[in-house]
């Protein structure tokens, strides 16, 4: 695994060179349409093509389910990839190799070393628990009582870990005289997560007697353990503690085995338990995954987004589901997009999915599937079940506390129906419900309240009048070499205008470097507040190609920006003046201002 961060640099570089048309067609196959290309979206299933690639802007767009991005980011989608192996095999196609930034984090070759090497730790002690389970009895007696095949064992790896303080420390560690596998160092075993070193410097396995259950990365490596006590012990599970390999956060139980285990995979299922996948895998419900004893995180949903259009989320039906329910909710607010969806599906109290679908068998369970709440039919739910909204209080704070999430939301339709269907059932309208969204979400994205959710916008000459600044935003994407008609870039700053410091953050990066593509900025301001407006922005398309007519249209907007700019330096002088008064320079620039005004 490379690590040590990539110079910024060399992927706006990467993204300059590389031709997202290329990328893709030699992986979808691509027809021109007029300046742009088309297909039939990899994403989703259709069969006219609303999937569009602007050769000139670098960036793609499906009107169908809303994917959009760079050569990058459709690598990253397209294949499974994480960010880093994207741009990697981006780089490798082009023949160039990714440089690393030196110091700071960045590892050491030794370091590189030891991350390769305890994947391979890893691995062996992986094949060892596999081994210990076929010569263990009670341990197979375990399994057998729990009702797994023997086949879905194998399908998960499952393995066995050994009674005793230290078989995994001796089978392992290179000073161990009884040692008969490869060589591991003391710090490599630690690492691990293997065996823990007491303060006292005695090392001990950290699972001992457990049913052990490997948990892969999404290329299929190692990169921990559960391990479950055959009893009623305390602790239940065991699992590894994060270490360079392992992110609980990150990763998810059976993701790996679900690609590898299902055809097509157009949904994930996402439970609670490492048995639970398990079962349901047994059932040929291959698509179960689970996170590692913590709620859902952003992270997990955005990976799962990458795989599927559809997860579900499966919870007991119980207190502590509901409450992992709306955790879960909370933390897929901010990453919903168009063309994804989310349902929660409760199970009846007491029973879990490996206990159901043992009951009931797969086409029952997935035929409950239908009566799982849509994200949103969840969400007024809960709410509902919070708050009596017949007094006045209750639906006060009804729409405080729909409004906290909702802010979370980016711009799409399923929040626009999310509105409506709040305005709906709460009898409030929905201009009320928007703005106390929005109030609550401060300054921090102007272009949410306006901007178009979807599609593709071609831009009217209403629309440029009513936000000159986000036209100008979008000029600049379709033409960056307007760049060269831009004198006076303080009045945009000083214009305050919702969007003002996204222009001129733009211009700045591209007076920086006149050649750099935008969709490299996109890529570069990913998980910023200037990453959706400039999404948005991007898809937007002037009616015009001609240079001189655009010229003109942003030098219109420029003109706008600069009134809106003067009539704040007349409101900052006429306080002055009313308050400390004015000096004659001062004097003389209020006068002036207000002659040009008129
Ligand atoms: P459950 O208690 O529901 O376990 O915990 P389970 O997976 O259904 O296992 P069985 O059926 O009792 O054997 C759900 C998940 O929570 C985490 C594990 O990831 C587990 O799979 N967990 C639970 C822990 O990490 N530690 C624990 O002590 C218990
Ligand atoms: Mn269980």
């Amino acid at each position: 695994m490379a690590s040590g961060r990539i110079p910024r640099e060399f992927i706006d570089d990467l993204l300059t060179r590389a031709d997202v048309v290329d990328v893709i067609n030699a992986r979808v196959p691509l027809k021109k349409k007029g300046r742009e290309y088309g297909a039939c979206c990899p994403f989703h299933n259709e069969k006219t093509p609303s999937f569009t690639v602007s050769p000139s802007k670098q960036f793609y767009h499906c009107f169908g389910c809303g994917v959009h991005g760079s050569a990058i980011t459709f690598l990253m989608e397209y294949e499974h990839l994480d960010f880093v192996e994207a741009i990697e095999s981006l780089a490798d196609s082009m023949g160039v190799i990714v440089p690393r930034e030196q110091g700071g984090k960045a590892p050491s070759p030794e370091q590189r070393q030891r991350s390769k090497d305890l994947y391979s730790l890893l691995e062996d002690a992986n094949n060892y628990y596999q081994l210990q389970l076929k010569n263990t009895p009670q341990a197979v007696d375990y399994l057998k009582d729990r009702k797994l095949s023997g086949e879905v064992c194998k399908r998960y790896n499952i393995g066995y870990s050994l009674s005793g303080w230290d078989h995994t420390l001796k089978q392992f560690a290179n000073n161990s005289p009884t040692n008969t596998s490869q060589n591991y160092s003391e710090r490599q075993l630690i690492d691990s997560g293997l065996v823990i070193k007491k303060d006292d410097g005695k090392m001990y396995d950290r699972y001992r007697d457990r049913i052990m259950f490997p948990i892969r990365n999404r290329k299929g490596q190692v990169i921990g353990f559960g391990g479950r006590v055959l009893g009623d012990e305390l602790p239940k599970y065991i699992n590894s503690p994060e270490t360079t390999v392992f992110h609980k956060g990150r990763e998810l139980y059976g993701l790996y085995e679900a690609r590898k285990n299902t055809q097509k995979l157009d949904r994930i299922i996402v439970v609670e338990g490492y048995m639970d996948v398990i079962a349901l895998s047994q059932f040929d419900i291959s698509y179960a995954v689970a996170t590692l004893g913590t709620a859902t995180t952003q992270d997990h949903i955005k990976q799962l987004f990458r795989a599927v259009p559809e997860i579900i989320f499966c919870f007991d039906g119980d207190r502590a589901g509901r409450e992992a329910a709306w955790r879960a909710l909370e933390n897929a607010m901010p990453v919903m997009q168009d063309g994804k969806e989310i349902r929660f599906l409760f199970l009846p109290d007491g029973e879990d999915p490996d206990t159901q679908v043992r009951k009931i068998g797969k086409d029952a369970f997935e035929a409950n599937y239908k009566n799982a709440s849509s994200l949103n039919a969840y969400f007024i739910e809960n709410l509902h079940e919070r708050f009596n909204i017949t007094s006045d209080e209750g639906k006060a704070r009804f729409i405080e506390e729909a409004a906290k999430i909702l802010q979370l939301m980016p711009d799409t339709l399923v929040k626009d129906q999310l509105i409506s269907r709040l305005a709906k059932q709460t009898n409030i309208e929905e201009n009320i419900l928007r703005k106390r969204q929005l109030s609550s979400q401060g300054n921090k994205n102007n272009f949410t309240s306006t901007a178009p959710n979807t599609g593709f916008s071609r831009i009217s000459n209403r629309e440029v009048r009513q936000t000159p600044v986000r036209y100008a935003i979008s000029l600049l994407l379709n033409e960056p070499s307007l760049i060269q008609t831009i004198n006076n870039i303080e009045e945009i700053a000083l214009s305050k205008l919702p969007g003002s410091d996204l222009l001129t953050t733009l211009i700045e990066a591209l007076q920086e470097n006149p050649n750099i593509k935008p969709v490299a900025l996109l890529e570069r301001w990913k998980n910023t507040e200037f990453e959706a407006p400039l999404t948005q922005l991007m898809k937007w398309q002037p009616e015009s190609e001609d240079f001189e007519i655009l010229k003109s249209e942003f030098q219109g907007c420029l003109k706008q920006i600069r009134k809106r700019a003067d009539e704040t330096k007349i409101e900052h002088l006429l306080h002055l003046e009313r308050t400390i008064g004015l000096s004659e320079p001062q004097g003389q620039a209020l006068l002036l201002l207000l002659k040009n005004k008129n």
